[in-house]
């Protein structure tokens, strides 16, 4: 449960919002975490702490393309393939992928390591074939950048050396002072 898990970092973060329901999206990225993805424990979890009707949640989870109704790999490739970015090949870029991690769309890879979604616009039109992962995006992209950004997250993933998800920077933002 998040509210064992989270404690600290929840209360940091109810702190810092004057109407504790403004602290939806923050507390959903704690209850990912916590469960891999939004399950409906996670959903009703997030609503009962915040004293949200559940469908709020649900509704929020359906929207923004960080939350995942599924569990998903380590590392959530998801491609725009919106119009701008079609119309500069990010339907062959996704097909490429697929065939490159050996899975479909919405699928994951045998290690657990990647899952790769399709999206819609996330502002880098100029710059497709795009992706983000762990809010970070990766412009411009082409068979070979594809295969080198692979190539570095499995040795990230390998040694350790990871970047701050998503939840180590929310926590640290909740207790940070002031
Ligand atoms: S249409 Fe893909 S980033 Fe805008």
């Amino acid at each position: 449960m998040i509210s064992e898990t989270y404690a600290e970092e929840i209360e940091g973060i109810l702190e810092r919002y004057p109407n504790k329901k403004s602290a939806v999206l923050p507390l959903m990225h704690l209850a990912q975490q916590e469960y891999g993805y939004m399950s409906d424990e996670a959903k009703r979890e997030v609503a009962v702490i915040l004293d949200l009707d559940p469908t709020h949640v649900l509704s929020l989870t359906g929207f923004y393309s960080l939350f995942h109704e599924e569990p998903t790999g380590k590392y959530v490739l998801e491609i725009c393939n919106d119009l701008a970015c079609a119309l500069r090949g990010a339907d062959e870029f996704v097909e490429m992928a697929c065939r490159k991690l050996e899975i479909s769309v919405d699928g994951t890879t045998e290690d657990g390591l990647f899952t790769i979604k399709t999206v819609m616009c996330l502002g880098a039109c100029d710059r497709a074939p795009m992706l983000q992962h762990n809010l970070k995006f990766a412009e411009n992209l082409d068979e070979e950048k594809f295969d080198q950004l692979i190539a570095q997250l499995r040795l990230q993933a390998e040694s350790g050396d990871d970047e701050p998800s998503v939840v180590q920077r929310i926590t640290a933002y909740a207790k940070k002072d002031g």
